[in-house]
C-alpha cells in the first residue's frame, strides 16, 4: 500500500504548476491585463466574472464564490479527490507522485487499513456460510448483487472471531484494538466488538476498509453498533455510501443524505446508487464539503417525525455557509414512521422518485420554517422575522445567492431589499446605491483589526516580504484576535518565499483564527503607504500594531491603578516600562 504523499512535493507541484495552461484546456480563458476571465464553470452565466491570476496563482469566481489553486479548480471541475487531483496534477506536469516509503511500514495506519481489509472479507465468508444472515437479509429484500457491491458480511456470535484470525500476535492484538475490532475490559481481556451481527464496511474517499456498522438480527440492543474513532476512522468526516455513488457514477447530478445503512442499501437495490448516510451523527461541515465536491445538488431526507424536523434544521444551518450560486440544496420529508428504505421496499422507485420531485428547495424550507407561527400583518411580525432571519442570512457568504435569497426574503415579506437589508443590518455589498454611513465611532479593537486585517493581506500578496523579517520585540507576546493567523502566515512565507498566493491562502484557509477570510483577502487590492515596499510597508504595519497592543495595555494598567484593586508587582514593573517600549516603537528602533 502507498504511504502519505508528502506535502512539500504537493506545495512543489502546485508552484511549478501553471494556472492558466490547465484550466484553458478545461474552459475558454480570455487574457485581460494581468489576468484572464472566462464564464464561471461552476454556476450558469452570460458575462464573465470569473478570473484566473497566474501570479497568485489562484482562480476566483465573482459571481458564485468559488476560488482556490489549481488543486481546488481540478477537484471542483474534474470531480476529483484530493488525492486523485494531485495525481491529474502530477501527470500533467509528467513527474510520479511521491509517496513516502522506505522499508519500514508506509504510514503507521497501513497495517490497520489491512486489517480491516481482512476483516471484511472474513465476514463476506462468513455471511455465504451463515443460513440465519441470509434469511435476514432475504427477509429484508436485499439481493446477493447488491450486498457484494456493498461487500456486506456477517460476524459470527461468540467472543473471539477475530482475535483468532489476527490476535496470535502481540501487534495483531495491538493493531485490532486499535482499530477499534477488539475491546478490553476492566479486567484486562480482550473480546469481539461486533458479534452475531450484519456487517456494514465504511469505506473512504479511496475504498479502503475504514470502519464497520454492524446491525442485529433480531430485537437486541444496540441496534446498530458502529466503529469507535480511530485514526483512520473519522465519523465526522466519512459517509456511508459516497465511495460506493462514486463508483456506480463519476458525474453524479444530485446525492441523496438518508438517515441509516439500510436506507442507502435498500435504494441502491432498487437502481437509486446516489445515496449517502451519516454514521449515526449529524451532518458536519465536512461532510457538506464532500458532498458539494461531488455534486452540486444534495437532496436530504429526512423521516417525518419530530427528530427528522430537528436533524433537518440543523443541516439546513450546516448547509448555508457552503451556498454559493450553482449549488442546491433540497429538503424532502416523509410521511411519520416512513424512511427512505420502506417507501422503496413496498412502493418501489418510482413512488419514491416521485416523493424526491416534490423535494423543497432550500430557500422554500427556510422562509416556511421562518414564517411559521408569525402574524406577517403586523409590524411586529416584520421585525420579528428580520430578527429570524438574520443570523441565518448571515451564515450564507456574500454573492449572489446570498443576494437573491434576500431578494425572495423582501418579496414575501413586501419590503424592498434595501428596507429588509437595513432592517437586517446587512447592506447588499454589490448595491452601490445603498449608502450605510454608520456612524459608529471606530473603537480601538477595530481599529487593531484594521492594522492586522492589512499585515495579513501584505503576507498573502507578497510572502517575500516575510524572508527576512525579523518580528518586533514584544510581538511574540501578542494574543489579539487574527494574530495567530498573522504569525504562522509570517512563519509560512518566510520559509518558502516563493510560494504562490493562491497557496498560501488554500494552506491556512481551515485556521481557526480567520482563515476563511484569507480567499477574500487576497481578491482585494492591496494599498502601500510607502510605494511600493512591501518589506517596509509590513515591518511598519506589524510595529503599529504592536504599539497599539502595547498602548491598549498601557490605558489597561491605568485604570487598573485607579480601581481599587490597584496594580500588583509585576504589573506596576510592567507599567514602568510600558512608555519607553512605546518611545522606541515611535521611533522606529527596535
Ligand atoms: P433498520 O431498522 O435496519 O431499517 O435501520 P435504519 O437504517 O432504518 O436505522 P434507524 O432509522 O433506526 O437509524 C438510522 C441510523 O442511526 C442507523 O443507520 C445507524 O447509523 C444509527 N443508529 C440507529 N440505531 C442505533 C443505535 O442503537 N446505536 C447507534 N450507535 N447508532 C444507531
Ligand atoms: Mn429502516
Amino acid at each position: 500500500m502507498a504511504g502519505r504523499i508528502p506535502q512539500d512535493f504537493i506545495n512543489d507541484l502546485i508552484d511549478r504548476s501553471d494556472i492558466v495552461e490547465i484550466l484553458q484546456t478545461r474552459i475558454q480563458l480570455k487574457k485581460a491585463g494581468r489576468e484572464y476571465k472566462a464564464c464561471c464553470p461552476f454556476h450558469g452565466e452570460k458575462t464573465p466574472s470569473f478570473t484566473v491570476s497566474p501570479e497568485k496563482g489562484f482562480y476566483h469566481c465573482f459571481g458564485c464564490g468559488a476560488h482556490g489553486t489549481v488543486i481546488g479548480f481540478l477537484m471542483e471541475h474534474d470531480r476529483l479527490e484530493f488525492v486523485e487531483a494531485v495525481e491529474e496534477l502530477a501527470s500533467i506536469n509528467g513527474v510520479d507522485v511521491v509517496h513516502e516509503a522506505g522499508n519500514k511500514p508506509t504510514t503507521p495506519a497501513a497495517p490497520l487499513y489491512e486489517l480491516l481489509d481482512q476483516a471484511a472479507q472474513l465476514f463476506r465468508e462468513e455471511l455465504r456460510s451463515s443460513d440465519k444472515a441470509i434469511t435476514y437479509l432475504k427477509q429484508r429484500h436485499l439481493d446477493g448483487e447488491t450486498a457484494g457491491r456493498f461487500r456486506i458480511g456477517y460476524a459470527p456470535g461468540g467472543w473471539n472471531y477475530l482475535l483468532k484470525h489476527f490476535g496470535g500476535s502481540e501487534t495483531g492484538q495491538e493493531h485490532l484494538l486499535k482499530t477499534g475490532m477488539i475491546l478490553r475490559n476492566e479486567e484486562g481481556r480482550v473480546y469481539d466488538r461486533f458479534r452475531d451481527r450484519i456487517m456494514f464496511p465504511i469505506r473512504d474517499s479511496r475504498g479502503r476498509v475504514v470502519g464497520f456498522g454492524g446491525r442485529v438480527l433480531d430485537h437486541g440492543e444496540p441496534k446498530y453498533l458502529n466503529s469507535p474513532e480511530t485514526p483512520v476512522f473519522h465519523k465526522g468526516r466519512e459517509l456511508y455510501g459516497l465511495y460506493e455513488a462514486r463508483r456506480a457514477n463519476r458525474k453524479l447530478k444530485h446525492l441523496l443524505v438518508v438517515e441509516g445503512y439500510m436506507d442507502v442499501v435498500a435504494l441502491a437495490c432498487h437502481g437509486i446508487n446516489n445515496a449517502v448516510a451519516t454514521l449515526g451523527t449529524a451532518t458536519t461541515t465536512d461532510h457538506l464539503q464532500r458532498l458539494f465536491r461531488a455534486t452540486n445538488e444534495i437532496i436530504f431526507c429526512f423521516d417525518g417525525d419530530r427528530a427528522g424536523r430537528d436533524a433537518a434544521w440543523r443541516a439546513l444551518q450546516i448547509t448555508l455557509p457552503e451556498l454559493r450560486e450553482g449549488r442546491q440544496a433540497r429538503f424532502l420529508f416523509l410521511a411519520d414512521g416512513q424512511d427512505p428504505d420502506s417507501v422503496v421496499s413496498e412502493q418501489g422507485a418510482e413512488a419514491f422518485n416521485q416523493q424526491l420531485a416534490q423535494s423543497l428547495p432550500l430557500s422554500d424550507y427556510l422562509l416556511q420554517q421562518l414564517k411559521s407561527g408569525i402574524d406577517l400583518s403586523s409590524v411586529d411580525g416584520l421585525a420579528r422575522l428580520a430578527e429570524l432571519a438574520r443570523p441565518m442570512v448571515n451564515l450564507i457568504p456574500e454573492g449572489v445567492y446570498r443576494e437573491l435569497l434576500l431578494g425572495r426574503l423582501a418579496d414575501e415579506i413586501g419590503l424592498s431589499t434595501q428596507r429588509l437589508a437595513t432592517l437586517l443590518d446587512n447592506p447588499p455589498a454589490a448595491n452601490p446605491t445603498y449608502a450605510a454611513p454608520r456612524s459608529k465611532p471606530k473603537n480601538t479593537t477595530n481599529q487593531r483589526s484594521s492594522h492586522i486585517r492589512h499585515a495579513i493581506k501584505l503576507v498573502l500578496h507578497h510572502p517575500a516580504a516575510a524572508k527576512d523579517l525579523a518580528l518586533p520585540e514584544g510581538f511574540e507576546a501578542l494574543t489579539n484576535p487574527g494574530i495567530s493567523l498573522l504569525k504562522e502566515l509570517l512563519t509560512a512565507a518566510a520559509k518558502t518565499p516563493k510560494m504562490k498566493p493562491g497557496r498560501l491562502a488554500e494552506n491556512f484557509a481551515e485556521h481557526q483564527d480567520g482563515g476563511r477570510a484569507l480567499q477574500t483577502l487576497l481578491t482585494q487590492e492591496v494599498h502601500l503607504d510607502n510605494e511600493s515596499n512591501w518589506d517596509i510597508e509590513l515591518r511598519d504595519t506589524l510595529n503599529a500594531i504592536l504599539r497599539e497592543a502595547l498602548e491598549y495595555r498601557h490605558n489597561e494598567l491605568i485604570a487598573q491603578a485607579d480601581s481599587p484593586d490597584g496594580l500588583s508587582d509585576t504589573e506596576k514593573t510592567e507599567f514602568r516600562e510600558l512608555p519607553q517600549q512605546l518611545a522606541r516603537l515611535r521611533h522606529g528602533i527596535s
